[in-house]
């Protein structure tokens, strides 16, 4: 085996702060023992020789690419683009597969399964021998589920964010993902589109791979990773068909081998200025309702304590700037790329954001962003003349959520951002579902349409179905719109007034557990309110009567999640992953 000292030398013009003999691969590679000739051995079996692992860094590589998920179609190339930046950096590409979250395809939700890339990803990273690791995600929960995980280990890592996929067309007309998909199968509903013009959207709604291309989950969350600091400058807005795109593969790659040799860990980077950031571009991008469950998740595997009110906080100070789908009216994430992308939005908002905060480049994100432009100021408006006067995003207490819930005011119509009106309740989304096309159903514009045993455990994973339906015989009535209540999630892609996140959930018999059909209900954004217009003592007669659903789950995975899930206000984390909970987990005894 070559000598380490000799095959580092070259290395020795950087400031190291990594020396090769200090590598962590090296206790896998390096000791003239029993077990690492078992690991020397076994690469030689693969084709590999002392070339490829002395002195050098070995590179994880996290890819989420599967069979069925289009938004990472591409990810079986792009890791040959990170390989060989990896390896004209002096490192050593190992790619390590985990756990695809396909936002379409998996059920009950994606959501359930978070926590679970989140723990896949800490493993894989703590078991292998890597020195750092770069991740790649994009569609939704992939990108929390993977910093998380990444972030709980703590080796150098990197962020590749998917990319959002091209424009979506039909008959001339701009498609974007998700919330033309809800408008037109409204329309269909409502007898205005017929099957062939439906079959139509079906084939033009989704162009390319990469991820959802509207300012859904999946954009806000590789943004939140851009602010964090998690990736490339630029990298989360490049849509994944460009050429740039597979430069910026190779760039993420070699960089990661100069984080090794730095040591440049995620703890310098995942500050609580840092998660602050991430916050007020949230708000500046019309971000999804999602962003709060996932950053005060990310946040908390940092040791940062985020909460819902620093996002209510930057919400009154940060007005949208991001004309995009579905806070703006007309564009998507492409024109967003063209109009200057994420590095340009930042530019608009240098007095809000903390400029000295570290990135993975080793820079401030005052110099990642040092010269950035906007293009087109219809698509990133500047200050005065936003989209939405206030942030995207607003937290709502009261009676009927103690521990808050949230809505998007960005989009939705302002008449319904103060209302009052009955409860019409569902116990669960089949039965809200058996109904909600009735002609015959007893509901008006004014109603209040709730759903309850949609949260954490009661979904169970929370799914996207907090924007509920809007009911068959109001849309033949002209009406798109109405007051909709639950403790489910909703889609980054949706909109409409709905408030989401209602904590506690009813499952777990939080207040929303207790309101009965008839019960008025008032929703008040501008003060931040939601209530029950009912007394203290009938709440609590009611919540004497209230019984305990019976448990989902009696063995496996589901049943660890109910044991051990979070309510949505503290992230939906496992409460034994957070960076308090015990003794941290140490590197592997195996040597
Ligand atoms: Fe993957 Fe929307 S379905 S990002």
């Amino acid at each position: 085996m070559r000598s380490l000292e000799s095959s580092g030398a070259r290395r020795k013009t950087l400031k190291n702060k990594k020396t090769p003999q200090t590598l962590r691969s090296a206790r896998w590679f390096a000791p003239d023992d029993l077990r690492s000739f078992g690991h020397r051995s076994r690469a030689m079996q693969m084709g590999y020789g002392p070339e490829d692992w002395a002195g050098k860094p070995l590179i994880g590589i996290i890819n989420t690419w599967s069979d069925i998920n289009p938004c990472h179609a591409h990810f079986k190339h792009r890791v040959e683009d990170i390989k060989r930046g990896i390896l004209q950096a002096g490192g050593m590409p190992i790619e390590l597969p985990a756990i695809s979250l396909a936002e379409q395809y998996v059920k009950p939700t994606t959501m359930l399964y978070r926590n679970m890339l989140a723990m896949d990803t800490e493993e894989l990273i703590r078991c292998h021998p890597v020195d750092g690791v770069v991740l790649m995600g994009g569609c939704d929960k992939t990108t929390p589920g993977l910093l998380m995980g990444a972030t709980s280990a703590g080796l150098p890592m990197i962020y590749f964010p998917a990319g959002p996929m091209l424009r979506g067309n039909w008959h001339g007309k701009v498609l974007g993902s998700g919330s033309d998909a809800w408008k037109y199968w409204d329309d269909r509903r409502a007898g205005l589109i017929n099957d062939q013009q439906w079959l139509e959207i079906e084939g033009g709604i989704a162009r390319s791979h990469g991820t959802c291309m509207t300012m859904g989950t999946a954009s806000t969350m590789t943004a939140m990773a851009e602010t964090l600091g998690m990736t490339l400058p630029g990298a989360s807005s490049i849509p994944a068909p460009d050429a740039g795109h597979v430069r910026m593969a190779a760039a993420t790659g070699r960089r990661i081998v100069e984080m090794v040799w730095e040591d440049l860990t995620p703890d310098q980077v995942l500050t609580h200025d840092a998660f602050e950031n991430a916050i007020i571009v949230a708000m500046a991008m019309g971000c999804s309702t999602n962003a709060i469950i996932h950053l005060i998740a990310q946040a908390r595997r940092a040791g940062c304590n985020i909460t819902l009110d620093d996002f209510d906080r930057y919400s009154r100070i940060v007005p949208v700037l991001a004309n995009v789908r579905p806070s703006g009216e007309t564009y998507l994430m492409e024109d967003f790329f063209y109009a200057g992308g994420l590095p340009g939005l930042m530019s608009r908002l240098l007095d809000h954001l903390h400029l000295d905060a570290k990135t993975v480049t080793g820079r401030s994100l005052r110099e990642n962003i040092a010269g950035a432009e906007v293009f087109h100021d219809d698509v990133i408006r500047p200050l005065d003349n936003p989209i939405y006067k206030e942030g995207a995003l607003a937290v709502l207490r009261g009676n009927l959520a103690p521990d808050g819930c949230v809505i998007k005011p960005s989009a939705c119509p302002e008449h319904l951002h103060q209302h009052t009106g009955p409860a019409l309740v569902f116990d669960d989304y089949p039965s809200m579902k058996a109904v909600i096309d009735s002609d015959d159903l007893d509901v008006t514009p004014d109603h209040v349409l709730v759903l309850r045993n949609a949260g954490p455990l009661g979904g169970p994973g929370m799914p996207e179905w907090g924007m509920l339906p809007m009911p068959r015989k109001l849309l033949k009535q002209g009406v798109r719109d109405m007051l909709r209540l639950s403790d489910a999630r909703m889609s980054g892609t949706s909109y409409g007034a709905c408030v989401l996140h209602i904590s506690p959930e009813s499952y777990v018999g939080g207040p929303l557990a207790l309101i009965r059909t008839g019960d008025m209900i008032t929703v008040d954004v501008p003060n931040r309110t939601i209530k029950v217009e009912i007394s203290d003592e009938e709440l609590e007669a009611r919540r004497a009567q209230w019984k305990a659903p019976e448990p989902r789950y009696e063995r496996g995975y589901g049943w660890m999640f109910s044991k051990h899930i979070q309510q949505a206000d503290e992230g939906c984390d496992f409460d034994f992953l957070r960076t308090d909970f015990g003794r941290p987990v140490g590197e592997p005894d195996i040597f």
